[in-house]
């Protein structure tokens, strides 16, 4: 099983399946009805003033569709859209770069930007506020401050963790969109659509069979799809079906929730270790050998979601409903422990 401990996982090729599987515009961006339905509005009214959308941030969990959206809006706009992320901007002269390069109402996609070094976020306060850059020239004596004006742009800011946005960064977004896990009749849907362009003959039942074990997050149903199909080719009698979906589950040990082994791991350590909780994500994440980071990011928000976790103040907490689906009614700690919550 190709772990979801390490996402994107699986190198170009996978990169690439998902890029063909990207919805292009806001039509065939499968629900976040709300989300969409405001970004609608304000996209219409930039056009209509022949100005750039104001700046926007998307958060929320891996695989709901940050990227495929601002991809969406930059195509709504009918502007390019320059990319780039956190990690990949280290110096404040590689931002002034960046920003240098926008033509007028160009989008600026700049994913993870929860990582970008404080003084590279710097340089896109008054780049945002006022669109200028002060960029400082010369030394010492002679040193002064240079003053670019730019285009109208917008910035549109990706982040799975919008908690560790500095402040003036964050206040910086007039738009601010939290992106949600997907009903399961959602995720059928981005099934059937994927189902379509990758030309798999998925059968509807089998097609629901693998929304409703998805994770609510599209990227999940797509990778599980083509597992799917690969595994009815091989395997299977070559139809996408019920059958096929089932079995293919079962040999990734992904279960009738739609947790994986890590998430199981995860909950089953916080009996097995910690007596139900609470538990500090970091003492829970080393108890485990996996990284803080995809505990936090990637399998937690799920769990907690779906109420087999909770955060309290004093750390994670198995809940009555996570016992029972390891098979471990009252395995959780008292209610007591189970609020306040943070
Ligand atoms: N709303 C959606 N409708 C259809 N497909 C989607 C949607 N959101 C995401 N996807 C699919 O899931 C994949 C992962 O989405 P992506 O935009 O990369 O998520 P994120 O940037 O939040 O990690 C995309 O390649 C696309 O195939
Ligand atoms: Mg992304």
């Amino acid at each position: 099983m190709t772990p979801r401990s390490a996402p994107p996982a699986g190198g170009r090729e996978h990169e690439e399946f998902h890029r063909s599987l990207r919805p292009r515009d806001f039509g065939e961006f499968v629900g976040q009805r709300a989300v969409l339905d405001q970004l609608e509005i304000s996209v219409r009214a930039a056009c209509a003033r022949g100005d750039a959308l104001d700046h926007l941030l998307l958060h929320g969990p891996p695989g709901l569709g940050k990227t495929s959206l601002a991809a969406a809006v930059a195509v709504e706009l009918g502007v390019a859209m320059h990319t780039s992320a956190g990690p990949l901007i280290p110096r404040t002269g590689d931002m002034v770069a960046l920003l240098n390069a926008l033509g007028p109402r160009d989008v600026l996609f700049v994913d993870e930007i929860h990582r970008l070094a404080p003084a590279v976020a710097e340089v896109l306060y008054p780049a945002m506020e006022d669109r200028r850059l002060d960029i400082m020239v010369g030394e010492k004596l002679g040193a002064h401050t240079l003053r670019i004006d730019l285009p109208p742009f917008t910035l549109i800011g990706a982040t799975t963790r919008a908690d560790l946005l500095a402040g003036p960064l964050r206040d910086r977004f007039p738009l601010v969109h939290p992106l949600e896990f997907y009903a399961a009749r959602d995720l059928a849907r981005v099934l059937e659509r994927a189902a379509r362009v990758l030309d798999v003959p998925l059968e509807p039942e089998a097609g629901r069979e693998i929304a409703v074990r998805s994770r609510g997050t599209p990227r999940v149903a797509n990778n599980l799809l083509r597992r799917v199909r690969d595994w009815a080719q091989v395997k299977g009698s070559g139809r996408v079906d019920r059958a096929s979906a089932l079995a293919l589950l079962e040999v990734a040990q992904v279960d009738r929730e739609g947790l994986d082994r890590f998430d199981r791991k995860i909950l089953l350590s916080v009996v097995e270790n910690f007596a139900g909780g609470p538990v500090g994500v970091a003492s829970l994440a080393a108890t485990l050998g996996m990284d803080t980071r995809t505990l936090e990011e990637v399998h937690e928000p799920f769990l907690i979601y779906r109420g087999f976790l909770r955060r309290t103040a004093r750390g994670r907490v198995l809940t009555e409903r996570g016992a029972r689906h390891l098979g471990r009614p009252g395995a959780a700690p008292p209610p007591a422990l189970l609020s306040p919550r943070r």
